[in-house]
């Protein structure tokens, strides 16, 4: 049903066109298209989805004027500071906080599947050491496929759920056991006793022979910085993951997909090219020269991790994530490179090329400090928020794969190659 119309004219014809208006519990209101098609023999066109909702979610909303972000309707704010990544995962899935038992139970699934083949752990022993972590998470993602598919249903609620499980409890050991073998240590497996992140942390950093403890500070940062990362409604990388998964296909290769898009560098990416961008300005003084650089629309240098497709004033998780930095340099010492990103980000709000075109800093432009002093080189920077993202991609999956009326995914182009002409031969 819908809420209103709106009349579309074709002024070539004079004819008119109704077109359904349904109105979002926030946000703009939708006009749909489905059938424009069939009645009308229009196309609409729209590269990079600057006007066209993908797909209807319950999940995850976002205001972009207002830097507004809520999971199932919980402020980010509110999670960030009350609950854990685990909490959140439940949430995500099923659209409620978890009760106590509901909570034990999510942590012991997930402490349950932590491990991994024996098998799969040879292939990394294909990678290069240097291999770049992300191309590493992608090929072992994708080859989870390999074994979880026959006994797999994915019309299975019960399935659907183990795989959410699954995925969300193995992507830590793969990025520890990813990490292990660049450095050429031994990887250390799980402890199931321990929490997501106290058990990643510990996979990551700790070496046989030696004690490790785990401390709360970087254990805490992890969990919110999860929290945090933990979906942002249609973004790239889950519209992709949406879009492979709606053929059917099998979730982990889903994910795979997922992952190579998140990667790139406009996107998650980003973290890593931000400490890149930090090096190469290396001091204060050279500030000035890279936002002319920025601004110079003949170079194709950017501010990394600075503007969003939908953020325009700015981004709540660039907020808390700036007070953690804080938090843990009170914990590691200061790092100069906060120092210097503050400072850019200062410049660079109150420069008019910034503030006209409504670009703030995101939730990558200060992650990275973080994660660096926790220990994590920069290469795994895009891991961490991997693993973080996971827990929407689960939600999405499961919520598209449930829906009633799925489609498989299937956009239509705009035409502009050559006509009709024959082979000269
Ligand atoms: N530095 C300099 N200029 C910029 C930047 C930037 N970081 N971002 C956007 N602009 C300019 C852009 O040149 C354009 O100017 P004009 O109107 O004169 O042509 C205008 O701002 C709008 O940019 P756009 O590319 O049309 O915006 P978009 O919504 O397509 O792109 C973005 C969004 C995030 C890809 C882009 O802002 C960007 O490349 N930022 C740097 C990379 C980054 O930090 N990415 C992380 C995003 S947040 C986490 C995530 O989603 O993974």
């Amino acid at each position: 049903m819908s809420d209103s119309k709106v009349t579309l004219t074709d002024h070539e014809t004079g004819k008119t066109y109704e077109l359904p208006v349904y109105k979002a519990t926030y946000g703009s209101p939708l006009i749909d298209i489905t059938s424009l098609n069939k009645e009308t023999g229009f196309f609409t066109y729209d590269p990079g989805f600057m006007s066209t909702a993908s797909c209807r979610s319950d999940i995850t909303y976002l205001d972009g004027a207002k830097g507004e972000l809520m999971y199932r309707g919980y402020p980010i704010e509110q999670l960030a500071e009350k609950c854990s990544f685990m909490e959140v995962f439940y949430l995500l899935l099923n659209s409620e906080l978890p009760n106590a038992e509901q909570l034990n139970e999510i942590e012991r699934e997930v402490a349950d599947h932590t491990i991994l083949y024996e098998s799969l752990l040879h292939l990394f022993e294909g990678f290069h050491y240097d291999a770049h972590p992300m191309a590493i998470l992608t090929g072992v993602v994708g080859s989870l496929s390999a074994f979880y598919n026959d006994p797999l249903d994915i019309t299975n609620p019960e399935h659907r759920l183990e795989t959410a499980y699954r995925i969300i409890a193995k992507l830590p050991t793969i990025a520890a056991v990813t990490y292990k073998h660049s450095v050429g240590e031994r990887f250390t497996y799980a402890n199931s006793k321990m929490s997501y992140c106290g058990r990643f942390l510990h996979m990551m950093f700790s070496r046989s022979g030696e004690d490790y403890e785990i401390d709360p500070v970087a254990e805490k940062a992890l969990d919110v910085l999860f929290v945090l990362h933990a979906d942002h409604e249609q973004n790239a990388s889950t519209s992709t993951m949406r879009l492979a998964g709606s053929s059917d296909t099998n979730p982990y290769a889903a994910i795979a997909a997922g992952i190579a898009s998140l990667w790139g560098p406009t996107h998650g990416g980003a973290n890593e090219a931000v400490l890149k961008m930090l090096r190469n300005i290396g001091d204060v003084k050279n500030i000035d020269k890279y936002i002319a650089k920025a601004k110079d629309k003949n170079d194709p240098f950017r501010l990394m991790g600075f503007g969003h497709r939908v953020y325009k004033n700015f981004d709540p998780r660039a907020k808390i994530i700036k007070n953690i930095c804080y938090q843990v340099m009170e914990k590691y010492g200061n790092d100069p490179r906060m120092e210097l990103a503050m400072k850019l980000e200062e410049i660079a709000l109150k420069d008019e090329y910034f503030i006209k075109r409504g670009l703030y800093p995101n939730v990558d432009f200060y992650s990275g400090i973080i994660y660096s002093a926790l220990g994590f080189p920069e290469e795994m920077f895009t891991v961490l928020f991997t693993i973080g993202r996971a827990a929407g991609w689960m939600a999405h999956w499961i919520e598209m794969i449930s829906e009633p009326h799925k489609r498989i995914g299937r956009p239509r182009q705009y035409y502009t190659g050559l006509a009709r002409r024959d082979v000269p031969r």
